[in-house]
């Protein structure tokens, strides 16, 4: 048997493919208890900071619901309440702050700052989000997979549709090497997922689990058999406004609408987003792009979001319980 124990989790490649599938293994068990009524706090007395520099709704309120759940206390720290960075360097506030918790969620920019705290703090630090990653997201995503699917992970096939070079793209090419998966990455050249970072690195692993990585232009060949269409916001947070023209006029042969889900050939072929997602109008930047553009949506139209097909909102309750299991496994 192995632990996870007083592990950090900044990547998935820093998991082994078995370390992964433990943590998937392990939400399910939590998730089971939680809905029969038998959940145990196993992490009863410990302190957990929450630092979030960048904004959120899931992940923030899954790391307090999960905590709740096992018993133990969070301080959030929101994107103006500290001197991180601003006051004080990462370097002195990861001392201070592994002096007075036991662990510590990071949401930002720098995927070096969530290393540089994990290595002068000394306890678990779990990445939230950075502009290289997203790894708490992908154990819901291959959970949610999971879960909709009569096949085993390692025979299913899910195609990511849109912006392939940032935080979710990078995420989905490592994690599903990972579990050995048939990954479809499409995306306008320009958008490809970065070299270094992500691919040479889960090409290697996926010659041990098997996985399948391709990356193509071809919005037809590349979702055409796929079980799970995916995608994500075409700008993410921290990107500046000027990227906006450039983005749509790239992506938009991108979106997800009904004929990419058509596309597939697959009938029962299922839907996915991180959220949040731009389906509507119904939102400020929403507003704002219809103005300057005239578009309603962007990466995914509003009958596919709200579509029989679509898992968004299992994809969603999945956060918490993953997150969990995250929390449990370095730390109880
Ligand atoms: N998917 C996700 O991370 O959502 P939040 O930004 O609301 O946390
Ligand atoms: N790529 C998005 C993901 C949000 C959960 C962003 O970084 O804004």
């Amino acid at each position: 048997a192995f632990t996870l124990r007083g592990r950090s989790y900044l990547r998935e490649l820093d998991l082994t493919p078995k370390e992964f599938r433990f943590l998937l293994d392990l939400a399910a068990d939590l998730k089971a208890a939680k809905y029969a009524g038998t959940e145990r706090p196993l992490l009863t007395g410990k302190n957990i900071a929450l630092i979030f520099e960048k904004t959120s709704t899931r992940t923030r309120c899954s790391f307090e619901v999960a905590a709740h759940d096992q018993g133990a206390h969070v301080t959030y720290l929101d994107p103006s309440g500290s001197q991180i960075g601003h006051k004080e360097s990462m370097k002195d506030s990861a001392r201070v702050l592994g002096r007075l918790f036991d662990a510590i969620e990071y949401r930002g920019s720098r995927q070096a700052y969530a290393e540089e705290l994990a290595r002068y703090s000394g306890v678990p630090v779990w990445n939230g989000l950075t502009d290289d990653w997203h790894p708490t997201q992908m154990l819901a995503d291959m959970l949610t997979m999971r879960e909709h699917s009569d096949k085993p992970l390692d025979e299913i096939t899910f195609a990511y549709l849109g912006d392939a070079r940032n935080n979710m793209g990078h995420s989905y090419v490592a994690a599903g090497a990972q579990c050995g998966m048939n990954v479809r990455i499409v995306a306008p050249r320009e958008l490809w997922p970065d070299d270094d970072l992500v691919v040479r690195p889960a090409r290697a692993v996926a010659d041990r689990t098997g996985a399948d990585l391709v990356i193509t232009e071809d919005v037809a060949a590349g979702v055409r058999g796929a079980d799970f269409v995916l995608t994500d916001v075409w700008v993410s947070m921290g990107e500046p406004a000027e990227v906006w023209n450039d983005r749509i006029r790239l992506l938009r042969p991108y979106q997800v609408n009904a004929d990419v889900l058509r596309a597939t050939g697959n009938p029962d072929v299922k839907f996915m987003h991180c959220l949040p997602a731009f389906h509507d109008r119904h939102t400020v930047v929403g507003e704002d792009v219809y103005q300057k553009t005239g578009l309603e949506a962007l990466e995914v139209t509003d009958d596919v979001f709200e579509s029989d097909a679509s898992i968004v909102f299992d994809e969603a309750e999945n956060r918490m319980h993953t997150i969990k299991a995250v929390m449990v496994a370095t730390l109880a």
